[in-house]
C-alpha cells in the first residue's frame, strides 16, 4: 500500500490553485444521467471518487468520454446517457462511495426501477439513509429491502411535498434531481443550501428543467419531459479552499490560493481572522500569511452558510496551536472527532468530552509519526500536522486522501513542502 512521507517543520510560500468541487463534481454525473442528450463536464478533480462514479455511470452502460478517443483521465468528460442499460448500481464500487446512492434517482426516473446497495464512503458516522427511501417513497416509488438491495420501483414518478425532518445535502440534491423527469410539482422544505445545490439547478434549467429556489431552505420543482445536453463548469472546491487557508496559518510563509470563492467559505474566513490569521481577499483569489500567535476561537459546526463540518479537522488542528483552551462542537456526524486520537499520538492534548465535542488545549508541539489515514477530513488534517510536526510522519491508507485532493504531494511540493509518495 502506498504511503506518504513527510519531513515536517518546512515553510511554505508561493501559489496553490484549487480543483474543482469533488461534491459539485458527483452530483453533476450524477444529473448527466437525465438527459438523452451530451452533457460535458470541465474542471472535474482527478480524484478517486470521481473517478468511482463515472465507473459507476459506465457500468449502467452509458458512454463516457474521458478524452477524445481514449480512454485516459483528465479533468473533461462527457457524458451522454442515450440510453441506461443496467438498473442495479454496482455494489463493489458504491461501497466505496456514499454518494453513489446520488444515481439512484435519475436511474429509477429514466427506467422505472433501480436497485442500490447501502451505500459506502467516510467511516465518520452511521450515515443512514431514511431520508432518502422517505422522499422516494413520496414520489410514488415502492422500495423493498431484498439480498442486500434497495429495490425501487415506480412506473412514474410524481411530484411531492417533502419536509427534509434533518438538513441533508445529498438528499436535497437527490430529491432535486429526481423532481425534474416526474409529473407534477415537487415542494422541498427544509433544503440543504449549499452552493453546489444553486449551481446544479441553474445549469438543470439552461438544460430545460424548471427548478425555483435552490440556495434557500425552500425548493420547488415542476416536472418536465426531457432534459438536454449542455456543458457545465464545476465550481471550485470550497473544502479545499478552506484547507488551503488553514495550511498557510499553520506552515506560511505567504501562500496565495487561486481559483477560488472566499464567500463559499465566509464562516471560516470570519473565525480564522478572528484567530488572529493575516488574509488578504481578491474576487477568486485569497492570501494567506502564516500565523506567529494564534487566539483559541470555540466553534460549533452548522449546514451551509454555517461553518463546515469538513473543515471541523483542520481547524482543530490549528487549534492545537492556539494560546488556550478551545471547545469544538460537531452536532453533523458523531464520528467526526474521532481522529483526534491520532492528533494526541503527535502530541496533541484534545481531551474527547464526547462523539460530538472536544476539547483542545494549546498550544502543544507535535511529533511526526506513523499514522493511518482514517478518513478523508481526517487524512488531510493528519497530513497538515505531519507538515508541523518535528521529524518524520509517516502517513497510509492514503487512498482516503486521494479519494479527495488532486495529486496532492505534488502541488504541495510546489510550496516547498517536504513530501513524497512511496508507491508500493
Ligand atoms: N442524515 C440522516 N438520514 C439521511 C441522510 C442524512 O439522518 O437519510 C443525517 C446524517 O447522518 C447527518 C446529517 O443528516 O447527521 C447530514 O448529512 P448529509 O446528508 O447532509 O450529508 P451527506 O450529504 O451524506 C455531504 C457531503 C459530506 C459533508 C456533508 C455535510 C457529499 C458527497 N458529501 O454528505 O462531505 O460532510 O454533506 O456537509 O456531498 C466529504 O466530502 O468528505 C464529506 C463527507
Amino acid at each position: 500500500m502506498s504511503y506518504f512521507e513527510i519531513n515536517g517543520g518546512k515553510k511554505l510560500k508561493g501559489v496553490i490553485e484549487v480543483k474543482g468541487a469533488k461534491n459539485a463534481a458527483l452530483k453533476a454525473v450524477a444529473a448527466a444521467l437525465l438527459s438523452c442528450e451530451k452533457w460535458t463536464l470541465s474542471n472535474l478533480p482527478q480524484i478517486e471518487d470521481v473517478k468511482r462514479i463515472l465507473e459507476m455511470v459506465g457500468d449502467l452502460g452509458v458512454e463516457v468520454k474521458q478524452k477524445e478517443g481514449t480512454k485516459e483521465w483528465t479533468n473533461k468528460v462527457e457524458i451522454q446517457a442515450r440510453s441506461i442499460q443496467k438498473t442495479e448500481l454496482s455494489k463493489k464500487l458504491a461501497g466505496k462511495l456514499r454518494a453513489s446512492i446520488i444515481l439512484a434517482g435519475p436511474v429509477l426516473a429514466r427506467k422505472g426501477k433501480v436497485s442500490m446497495p447501502y451505500p459506502g464512503g467516510c467511516v465518520i458516522g452511521k450515515r443512514p439513509i431514511d431520508l432518502f427511501l422517505d422522499g422516494f417513497q413520496k414520489m410514488g416509488a415502492r422500495v423493498v429491502w431484498k439480498d442486500d438491495y434497495f429495490s425501487l420501483s415506480a412506473r412514474k414518478l410524481r411530484g411531492a411535498k417533502i419536509f427534509f425532518p434533518r438538513i441533508t445535502v445529498t438528499g436535497t440534491e437527490a430529491m432535486m434531481i429526481t423532481a425534474v423527469l416526474a409529473e407534477g410539482e415537487t415542494i422541498l422544505e427544509n433544503a440543504a443550501m449549499e452552493p453546489e445545490i444553486p449551481v446544479l439547478a441553474k445549469f438543470l434549467n439552461q438544460c430545460g428543467a424548471k427548478i425555483q429556489g435552490a440556495g434557500t431552505p425552500t425548493i420547488k420543482i415542476k416536472g418536465v419531459k426531457k432534459i438536454k445536453g449542455g456543458q457545465m463548469k464545476i465550481i471550485p472546491d470550497r473544502i479545499e479552499t478552506g484547507t488551503f487557508v488553514i495550511l498557510g496559518a499553520l506552515c506560511g510563509g505567504r501562500i496565495k490560493i487561486k481559483n477560488c470563492c472566499p464567500d463559499h467559505i465566509r464562516a471560516l474566513l470570519e473565525n480564522i481572522q478572528k484567530a488572529g490569521v493575516k488574509i488578504k481577499e481578491g474576487k477568486d483569489e485569497l492570501v494567506v500569511w502564516g500565523a506567529k500567535k494564534i487566539k483559541p476561537i470555540n466553534l460549533t459546526t452548522h449546514e451551509y452558510p454555517g461553518f463546515a463540518t469538513d473543515l471541523q479537522p483542520p481547524f482543530t488542528l490549528l487549534m492545537t496551536q492556539a494560546q488556550g483552551i478551545t471547545q469544538i462542537h460537531d452536532p453533523i456526524f458523531e464520528g467526526r472527532l474521532l481522529f483526534t486520537d491520532s492528533l494526541n499520538s503527535m502530541g496533541a492534548n484534545i481531551v474527547l468530552n464526547d462523539p460530538h465535542r472536544a476539547t483542545v488545549y494549546g498550544p502543544t508541539k507535535l511529533r511526526g509519526r506513523k499514522i493511518a489515514s482514517p478518513d478523508l477530513r481526517a487524512g488531510i488534517t493528519l497530513l497538515l500536522a505531519g507538515l508541523i510536526a518535528e521529524g518524520k510522519t509517516i502517513i497510509e491508507n492514503i487512498y482516503q486522501i486521494d479519494r479527495g485532493y488532486e495529486r496532492i504531494e505534488e502541488r504541495l511540493r510546489k510550496l516547498g513542502a517536504d513530501i513524497k509518495r512511496i508507491e508500493k
